[in-house]
């Protein structure tokens, strides 16, 4: 069952900026805006099994972050604790500069339905609900216009398949579909986990492509789970979790991988 929250977004409850009239040319937005993301000494253990340790992590608004890294490292575990899909052991989780662990169930579950969005590599559209129907489900839950979910299946390559349902799609065509949801509510932070695991190499390409290309449409920061070295490398920034945490992965590194 799709988490219902992270399907889901926005206005801002904050102005972060400056007035217009006080700023100058030299002014850099991000500045303002607070880090889209930042995970502070997060920690999980499964059992025995020690995930992550004391992870410390900070995204900004904007940015566009690949994470790589072996299986079972924990690449999964971090993108379900900052969807709220599992808890963490210890440390702080602050989305959009709110302090989630500051908040109650129902007010970390608003935050998260408002400011995340969420691509699965095994896309988990609702099979009853056409494509429409879908994408408009986040700004159902979050109260806005559903004028955009039709904006969004058009601007993905789907228009006049509104009425359409997931089982008549191709899996590419799926993701396309899985991808407007995720940003139909127009969330400050995208999640993807490996979003391409399920599609074959041409169809994948496209795929980022067009996930690239919606996020910086969206201005939405994004944190993107792939072991393809080719998706990585359209990032602003690869990083590699290991054992010893989240470190920058060199072009160079990468090239090797
Ligand atoms: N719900 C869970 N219960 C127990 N162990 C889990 C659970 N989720 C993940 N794990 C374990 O945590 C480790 C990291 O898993 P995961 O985050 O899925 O890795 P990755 O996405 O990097 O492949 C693995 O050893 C996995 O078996
Ligand atoms: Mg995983």
């Amino acid at each position: 069952m799709p988490p219902w929250h992270v399907l889901a977004t926005f206005p801002p409850r904050h102005c972060y900026l400056p007035s217009p009239l006080l700023m100058t040319s030299s002014m850099n937005l991000n500045e303002y805006a607070p880090a889209a993301l930042e995970c502070r000494q997060l920690s999980k253990r499964y059992g025995e099994r020690s995930v992550l340790r004391a992870l410390d992590f900070r995204l900004e608004a904007g940015e566009y972050v690949a994470i790589m890294g072996e299986s079972g490292v924990g690449k999964s575990t971090l993108l379900n604790l900052i969807a709220g899909l599992d808890a963490p052991d210890s440390g702080a989780l602050l989305i959009d500069g709110e302090p989630v662990d500051a908040l109650d169930d129902a007010e970390a579950t608003r935050l998260r339905r408002a400011k995340l969005g969420f691509v699965f590599q095994a896309f988990h559209l609702l099979p009853h609900l056409d494509l429409l129907q879908n994408v408009a489900l986040p700004l159902k839950l979050n109260g806005m216009p559903e004028q955009r979910a039709r904006d969004m299946l058009a601007a993905v390559g789907l228009a006049g398949r509104e009425r359409d349902f997931p089982r008549q799609l191709s899996g590419g065509e799926m993701q396309r579909v899985a991808i407007a949801r995720a940003l139909a509510h127009r969330p400050r932070l995208l999640l993807a986990d490996e979003p391409t695991g399920n599609l074959d190499p041409d169809t994948a390409a496209d795929i980022l492509q067009l996930l690239k290309a919606e996020i910086r449409d969206s201005q939405a920061a994004a944190v993107i789970v792939t072991h393809s070295p080719a998706a990585a490398a359209s990032a602003d920034r690869v990083l590699l979790l290991t054992r010893d945490g989240l470190n920058a992965l060199s072009p160079t590194a990468l090239a090797t991988r």
